[in-house]
């Protein structure tokens, strides 16, 4: 028999828009064996000076026009600025990256055949504008120390990863 897919997230980190590592957390019970406290820095840097860089690309025909157009209807057509780096995916793993207007990054490394990834990466960027940004001892740009978050965070991952 075949058994069902097993959809799993791994992990979660958040880096600031500095490209510093705010938080990180391993939802154990999925199994991603843990990745040492140098190597998150690491990460969470390199990505982010990749993500820069990739968000300077773009196709040359929209790259000296990235002033507002007006289409067909009339309306202002503002074009939507590049993203940059979105996913990275290995053998073992599949990483989505969310930015958010701010420029914080949500990091969520699942199973590669996770589906709806922007969902889940959306409910919990939900959770951290409830649980962190309203936390008035939360100060912006420093790492999150927040226990509601830590509690609503991983409830809602248990729940995807118990599906
Ligand atoms: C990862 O999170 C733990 C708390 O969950 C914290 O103690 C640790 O310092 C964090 N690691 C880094 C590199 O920020």
């Amino acid at each position: 028999m075949i058994p069902p897919t097993c959809e799993t997230v791994f992990a979660l980190i958040i880096i600031n828009k500095a490209g510093g590592l705010i938080y990180n957390k391993t939802f154990h019970e999925a199994g991603l064996n843990k990745v040492g406290t140098n190597d998150l820095l690491v990460l969470a840097g390199t990505f982010h000076g990749v993500h820069a860089i990739t968000a300077r690309l773009n196709p040359l025909k929209t790259a000296g026009d990235r002033t507002s157009t007006a289409s067909a209807s009339g309306m202002l057509n503002r074009p939507e600025p590049p993203t940059g780096l979105e996913v990275l995916e290995s053998e073992n793993f599949r990483l989505q990256c969310f930015t958010t207007m701010t420029g914080v990054k949500f990091l969520l490394f699942t199973d590669t055949t996770q589906a709806n990834v922007d969902v889940t990466i959306r409910r919990i960027y939900d959770l951290y504008s409830d649980y962190v940004m309203k936390n008035p001892f939360y100060q912006l740009e420093m790492p999150v120390r927040c226990d509601m978050f830590d509690r609503k965070l991983l409830s809602y991952v248990r729940e995807i990863n118990n599906r």
